[in-house]
């Protein structure tokens, strides 16, 4: 961790207080109440989790035991069964919120969508018993790569009903990393569309999910949801039209129940080596940790309309647009499209269109709208928004507080949200009515989180020093394993110090300041964060080396203003090859085909070598530097060749 980070964030010392009126309306408003749950949400986890279970899921069938911690595995709320979708859905009929909006639904054209709690659970319930007859149920695995349109919800909810176990692909990834995934969980349904809007263009989803099943032997049907109208081929035997499926599907369904236990859902996400890591997360303990912090982080009230802008590809899709709002009985907004789409004021018009009053979003979207300038947020009057929040990447003071005073007008509290798709929910974050916020820094950690600071040999550092992030007990939410490798589960979230099994590192440096609040300073792994998502530089070295061209390579992040951190790859050329703008064209491509459009390389550098240990191991610390421009510091005597590192600085 370079200290200039660490000085530099240090000398932020605003606090930003909840008002008297906010406080006083919020679903927890009293600092004492706050530390008086947090205290025994730590001390008494099964207590504390035993009633927040019981006042917050349905059950089925109770459960007998709160936790098994067997290091690295934890079961929780053993011997119970819930059904999830029922937990999301049916819980609502019958009472004040069966017609009331879940879900309001806006495509990049304009055209707007309204779904009653009442007729989601119509829609799952059809889907469910589309899927039980096609022979899909419990257990089995279920692909879902749609735009954000509301059939994405639906089929995870569908999913949930028959226990099946989805897997949500983001629409930016190519037919290479879909069947990557498909083939790693063996699905063997897909649910796609013919198309989906970006930027006033079609994305062809149905055309990638073709060539993807060409090589995905499990894949027995494809369900293809009819969303731009593009031509599509339709397989005879394979694929059916979503609409077909759908007529004549009976739109109730009694829902089985499940083990609490029972896996929900795989989440690729990205690791330090080449392969995307399977985090799998199970039913009651998730859904129970996206239930309660969606209540208590975003101050959830009956009348809110709450916007969060990510896609249901990622973890915060599932847990802060479905799983944790829809259990809340929350109405959810959800958009297709572009934020710049037709103008980079489509998320104020939207706001003020539909009255929303929660705005999530991410830190580089929040930079992409500083940049796009102030007009276009003052030609609208924002005055229905109450709370703002923010999660992917730790948020520059500067987009903190121009999100505070231009989209916020200084009313809004922010909510500077920490977690990952491992952990399921929200760990740090303020909570509204009762945190004092400083720009930059998630602040404390929610109930039922152990969070701390250590160095390698897992002692606490002192405060105001860099160390590692790790969790010290057990959660609701957590991951339970990797599909089908819990061999790298072990060692990847649990093996960091020798003697300590039951510590869970979140490859994440961090540092509390002198109130105890918690400063992320960046990854610890050769993972770097682009826009906010996660990128393994392995994966983006193993797509460039399967180029024909390529001998070598090594990625990089460097700073970026707008992506928080942009993508920088070094690569040597095979005999014979030349270096040329062609080529690099050829290789973001390349890339582009091979993982998704998400992972094209912003810069590529050829060298004539990488500098390396002796040993042969890359150094990457050195080409981080090089990447940004800066002088090579530091120890350069474990360098194999100093004369590569001095050839690559002199051809910047
Ligand atoms: C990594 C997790 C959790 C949903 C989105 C990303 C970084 C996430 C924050 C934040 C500082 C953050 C961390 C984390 N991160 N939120 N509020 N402040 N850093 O999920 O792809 O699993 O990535 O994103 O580095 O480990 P993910």
């Amino acid at each position: 961790m370079a200290d200039q980070t660490i000085t530099s964030v240090s000398r932020e010392h605003r606090k930003f207080r909840p008002s008297a009126e906010f406080k006083a309306q919020a679903n927890l408003g009293s600092d004492a109440a706050y530390k008086r749950l947090y205290a025994e949400s730590v001390n008494s986890p099964e207590k504390f989790w035993d009633r927040q279970a019981k006042e917050h899921l349905v059950w089925r069938k109770p459960y007998k035991k709160v936790l098994d911690w067997n290091p690295p595995h934890a079961k929780w709320f053993l011997g119970g069964k819930l059904n999830v979708s029922e937990n999301c859905l049916d819980r609502h009929l019958g009472t004040h919120r069966e017609n009331k909006a879940a879900l309001i639904f806006e495509g990049e054209p304009g055209d707007v969508r309204t779904i009653t709690y009442k007729q989601l659970h119509f829609h799952v319930c059809r889907l469910a018993h589309i899927f039980e007859n096609m022979g899909v149920g419990a257990g089995d695995r279920v692909a879902i790569y749609l735009p954000m349109i509301p059939e994405a919800v639906i089929a995870m909810l569908a999913c949930a009903r028959v226990g099946a176990i989805h897997t949500v692909i983001f629409g930016g990834f190519s037919a290479e990393a879909i069947k990557d995934r498909i083939n790693d969980c063996k699905a063997k349904l897909v649910i796609t569309a013919d198309g989906g809007w970006r930027r006033g263009k079609v994305i062809e989803l149905k055309a990638n999910v073709d060539k993807a099943v060409e090589n995905t032997p499990t894949v027995q049907t494809v369900i293809v949801v009819k969303r731009c109208g593009n031509t599509v081929n339709m397989r005879e035997g394979r694929d059916v039209w979503w609409k077909e499926a759908w007529d004549g599907a009976p739109n109730s369904h009694k829902a089985k129940a499940f083990d609490s236990e029972h896996p929900l859902f795989i989440l690729y996400t990205s690791g330090s080596t080449g392969k995307p890591k399977g985090v799998l997360h199970t039913s009651a303990g998730y859904l129970l940790g996206a239930k309660l912090s969606s209540h208590y982080v975003f101050d959830l009230k009956e009348t809110d309309r709450y916007f969060c802008s990510a896609d249901i590809g990622w973890i915060t899709g599932h847990s802060y647009v479905v799983y944790g709002l829809l259990s809340n009985g929350s109405t959810v907004f959800i958009y297709e499209g572009a934020p710049n789409q037709p103008e980079p004021d489509r998320f104020w018009q939207m706001i003020d269109r539909h009255g929303l009053t929660i705005l999530y979003t991410a830190p580089t979207a929040i930079r992409a709208f500083m940049r796009w300038g102030d007009n276009y947020v003052l030609r609208h009057r924002l005055d229905s928004l109450r709370l703002l929040g923010s999660v992917g990447e730790p948020i520059n003071p500067e987009a903190w507080m121009w999100y505070h005073t231009m989209i916020g007008k200084k009313r809004c509290p922010i909510v500077d949200t920490w977690w990952q798709t491992e952990t399921g929910s929200i760990m740090i974050s303020p909570l509204p009515g009762v945190t004092a916020t400083t720009p930059g820094s998630g602040t404390r950690p929610f109930f039922g989180v152990v969070a701390k600071v250590v160095d390698d040999k897992c002692n606490e550092v002192p405060r105001n020093t860099g160390g590692k992030l790790v969790i010290m007990q057990p959660w609701p939410s957590m991951l339970r394993t990797l599909w089908g490798d819990d061999e790298r589960y072990q060692r990847q979230y649990f093996s960091e110090f020798p003697g300590k099994p039951g510590v869970y590192f979140t490859g994440d440096g961090a540092r509390q300041d002198k109130d105890g609040y918690f400063w992320i300073v960046g990854r610890i792994d050769d993972v770097l964060n682009v826009s906010g998502h996660r990128i393994g530089t392995a994966e983006i070295e193993s797509a460039l080396v399967s180029h024909p061209a390529v001998a070598e390579a090594a990625a990089v992040g460097r700073p970026d203003e707008l992506k928080g951190q942009s993508l920088c790859v070094f690569v040597t050329l095979k005999q014979g090859q030349v270096a040329s703008d062609e080529l690099k064209e050829q290789l973001r491509a390349h890339v582009g085909k091979e993982i998704g459009s998400l992972a094209k390389p912003d810069t590529i550098r050829f060298a004539a070598g990488l500098p390396k240990t002796r040993s042969g191991k890359i150094m990457r610390r050195i080409l981080k530097e090089i990447a940004a421009g800066g002088e090579v510091k530091g120890d350069t005597t474990t360098l194999e060749d100093f004369s590569v590192v001095a050839a690559l600085q002199a051809e910047d």
